[in-house]
């Protein structure tokens, strides 16, 4: 342990990923960007041990290129 708190992120939505990092204590947390753009309902999902149903993350950053065009972020897996 570092012996601060320190937060990783980058495709950690990848539930076995995020769990590896906090498993193997690589981390104290993880955190998710995009996957919670392309499912605001992640959280509860993993939770509840649904994985199945996650509407998972192309990582084909819409929704970044959204946020420099100013507009409303979307996300591709949405259509
Ligand atoms: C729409 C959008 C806006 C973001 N805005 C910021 C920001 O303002 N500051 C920042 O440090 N990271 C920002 N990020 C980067 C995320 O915090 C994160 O580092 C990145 O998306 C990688 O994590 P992910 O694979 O879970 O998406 C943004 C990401 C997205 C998709």
């Amino acid at each position: 342990m570092l012996g601060v708190s320190v937060i990783a992120v980058n495709q950690l939505d990848r539930v076995d990923r995020a769990l590896e990092v906090l498993n193997e204590e690589r981390a104290s947390l993880v955190a998710v960007g995009r996957g919670l753009i392309a499912d605001p309902d992640w959280a509860n999902k993993v939770r509840e041990g649904r994985q199945e149903e996650i509407v998972v993350c192309a990582y084909c950053n819409q929704c970044f290129d959204d946020l420099n065009r100013d507009v409303p972020v979307g996300c591709s897996e949405w259509e």
